[in-house]
């Protein structure tokens, strides 16, 4: 009959709408349980341990700069890193408007909670998304040091230290966070080349 045919043909979609609400249901549960759970820890506080930490920041000489200072001496990093997710970071809260929620800024911005860090959108525009120094720490030290051409260094995460840059990922790649948490050694070892992203068969140009 022609109504059975028509009532059977909903069916489908009736079928996709659910499996599209239950997929999205499931992409907000862990956003729902971030908000119900316990402020993160910052970062670079994680990475250090808090008595380093601390004796670093009450020395006052570390400051967030931003990553435009970067380009200057890491040209072929700052654009490869201008396809990376990191660098976005900060639209996935946009979207949803947790973009003023600090348990959120805490892991998609760079610095947040730190004394020279990102505060929010209007004060600290050059540092949101998780840039740079979201991974390496502050950078004016090592600018400083770099500039006198004395051997680099000055990076709290990123000098010599494969430890601390590894607790680095796994602050904010927590077990909720983890969809390459499986593969972290994979993961990290790509943040060596300048563009992470790169297909492999696209060289890079100084
Ligand atoms: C004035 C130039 C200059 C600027 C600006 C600069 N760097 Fe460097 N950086 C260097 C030099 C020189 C090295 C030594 C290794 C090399 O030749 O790549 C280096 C090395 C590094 C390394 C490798 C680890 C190490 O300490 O040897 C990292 C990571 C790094 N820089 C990050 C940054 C970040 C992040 C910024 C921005 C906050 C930045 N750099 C800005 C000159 C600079
Ligand atoms: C300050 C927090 C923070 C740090 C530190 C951090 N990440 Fe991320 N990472 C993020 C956020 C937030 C995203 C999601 C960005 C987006 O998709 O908008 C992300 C995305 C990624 C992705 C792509 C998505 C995925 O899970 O497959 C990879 C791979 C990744 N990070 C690896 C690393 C590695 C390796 C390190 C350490 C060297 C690191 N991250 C350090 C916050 C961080
Ligand atoms: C402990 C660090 C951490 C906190 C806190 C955090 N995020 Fe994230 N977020 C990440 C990382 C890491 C990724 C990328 C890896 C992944 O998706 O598993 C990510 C990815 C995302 C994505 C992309 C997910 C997707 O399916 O593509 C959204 C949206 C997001 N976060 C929103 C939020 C919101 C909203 C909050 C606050 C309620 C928040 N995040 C708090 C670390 C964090
Ligand atoms: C997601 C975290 C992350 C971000 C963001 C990030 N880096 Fe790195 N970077 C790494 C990791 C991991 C390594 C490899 C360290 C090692 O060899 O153990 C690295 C290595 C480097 C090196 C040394 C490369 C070499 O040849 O040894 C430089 C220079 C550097 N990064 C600069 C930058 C600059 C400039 C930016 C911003 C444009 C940046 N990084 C953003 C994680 C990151």
């Amino acid at each position: 009959m022609y109504g059975r045919y028509s009532e059977r043909s909903w069916l489908p979609r009736v079928i996709a709408l659910v499996v599209i609400i239950l997929f999205q249901a499931s992409g907000d549960e862990r956003v729902q349980e971030e908000c119900n759970a316990t402020m993160p820890p910052i970062p670079l506080e994680f990475a250090m341990g808090t008595e380093a930490y601390n004796k670093a920041m009450d020395s006052g000489q570390y400051r967030y700069v931003g990553n435009t200072k970067c380009r200057l001496c890491h040209r072929k990093f700052f654009i490869g890193r201008k396809k990376d997710p990191h660098d976005y970071a900060m639209k996935r809260l946009e979207a949803g408007q947790y973009e003023d929620n600090p348990r959120c800024l805490m892991c998609h911005t760079t610095g947040y909670g730190m004394p020279t860090g990102f505060v929010n959108r209007e004060r600290t525009p050059r540092l949101a998304n998780v840039q740079c120094e979201g991974c390496h720490g502050p950078g004016n030290v090592h600018i400083k040091l770099a500039k006198q051409k004395k051997p680099a260094g000055g990076l709290l995460a990123g000098e010599d230290r494969p430890d601390r840059l590894r607790k680095m990922c796994q602050s904010c790649h927590t077990e909720r966070w983890n969809r390459s948490y499986h593969d972290l050694d994979k993961a990290y070892a790509k943040y060596r080349n300048p563009n992470p992203n790169a297909r492999k068969h696209v060289k890079e140009s100084k």
